[in-house]
């Protein structure tokens, strides 16, 4: 519990009504983003809720607030306080929701994944980092002329560094990497894997196109075939949807992947009664169910994100409350070194997509 204790006293209705005023108190300098993972106690603050593009693009474009709350994980939050103004203070309501995929990659290791893999390619290699990464990850990315990538474009962005380059560097999601070289074409054997629990001999790489590094979301990497085919049997009529960070296999089988935003797309495009099928956070899926009581929407199983679930609305009042009296808490700082690479990889990034 990040709150202090008089916040649990409150009962539901009066947490919901402090916010309500204190989002009325603060006006156009406030704006709370919320990704699509937060729970529905929270979302439904949110003045902007999207997947991890679309909530980059809202953080660079709100400039009117002083103050942005992102109800997230950090690397999201992080994110919006490299591309916000020096003027706007970025909080997250619980400083402890981190992302687990994004601490799979530090930056030491990556750089030594860079070094042995420049030996065998020389410079004819082009960085790219998931948005689920630390900002020193992408801070390294955008010093060796590499950008950023969400769920949503990643495939477009492997074609933008491969037109510039030979090979390609992608952290940290092995499966997202996997799925979006093998959408573009490259084949299988042309895929490398770095481990950096143990780090492969580079030239045994040598002959690959793109080398993705061994980390993973436990969420999706989660859902399995047999998921696929316990769901395909019950429900032989649904359109099964997928997010790019499931395993291939699961992918493959699958009708149609893409980020959060693109699941919910697929969703509002399926005929009225229609069944969908979903393999990605289970708050959204039950939401998109609530949201959708004409259709049948299922989960491919019930696989909940600890970090993203952490926040509450108990947790958005406390720093909403902060504000008001002059003493913000949870305030996203990055260092300014650190914050210039890392803009410019994200910068690509929205130039690209
Ligand atoms: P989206 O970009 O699809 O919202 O994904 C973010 C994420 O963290 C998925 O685990």
């Amino acid at each position: 519990m990040a709150f202090p204790k008089k916040y649990a006293a409150l009962s539901d209705q009066e947490v919901v009504l402090n916010i309500q005023k204190a989002r009325e108190t603060l006006g156009s300098s406030l704006t709370i983003l919320g990704h699509h993972y937060q729970r529905d106690e929270v979302i439904q603050f949110a003045d902007y809720r999207g997947d991890s593009l679309a909530l980059s693009r809202r953080a660079a474009e709100a400039k009117e607030a002083r103050y942005i709350v992102f109800c997230g994980v950090y690397f999201m939050a992080e994110t919006a306080a490299i591309l916000c103004t020096p003027e706007q203070t970025v909080i997250q309501p619980v400083a402890e929701a981190l992302c687990p995929m994004a601490q799979m990659a530090r930056a030491a290791d990556v750089a030594e994944a860079w070094e042995a893999l420049t030996s065998v390619w020389g410079d004819d290699l082009v960085p790219i980092t998931y948005q689920n990464s630390i900002a020193e990850v992408k801070a390294f990315v955008g010093r060796h002329g590499g950008a950023v990538c969400t769920s949503s474009n990643a495939p477009k962005l492997f074609e933008w560094a491969l037109a510039q380059k030979g090979h390609l560097l992608f952290m940290p999601d092995e499966h997202l990497g996997t799925n979006s070289a093998l959408s573009l074409g490259i084949p299988e054997e042309e895929i490398g894997i770095w481990d950096p629990a143990d780090p492969p001999d580079p030239k045994e790489l040598a002959h690959c196109k793109v080398v993705v590094w061994k980390g993973f979301c436990y969420v999706h990497e989660g859902f399995s075939v047999q998921d696929v085919q316990r769901v395909r049997k019950r429900y032989p009529q649904a359109k099964l949807v997928v997010h790019p960070e499931c395993p291939r296999q699961v992918v493959e089988l699958a009708d149609s992947w893409g980020s959060t935003a693109g699941i919910i797309k697929e969703v509002d495009a399926a005929p009225e009664k229609a069944t969908v099928a979903i393999g990605t956070e289970w708050h959204l899926v039950h939401r998109l169910q609530e949201e959708n009581p004409e259709k049948l929407i299922v989960p491919l199983s019930r696989r909940t994100c600890a970090a993203m679930g952490m926040t509450s609305m108990r947790d958005l009042l406390y720093v909403l409350d902060q504000i008001l009296q002059g003493d913000p808490v949870n305030v996203v700082k990055v260092d300014s070194e650190v914050a210039h690479w890392a803009r410019l990889a994200l910068e690509r990034m929205l130039q690209v997509s």
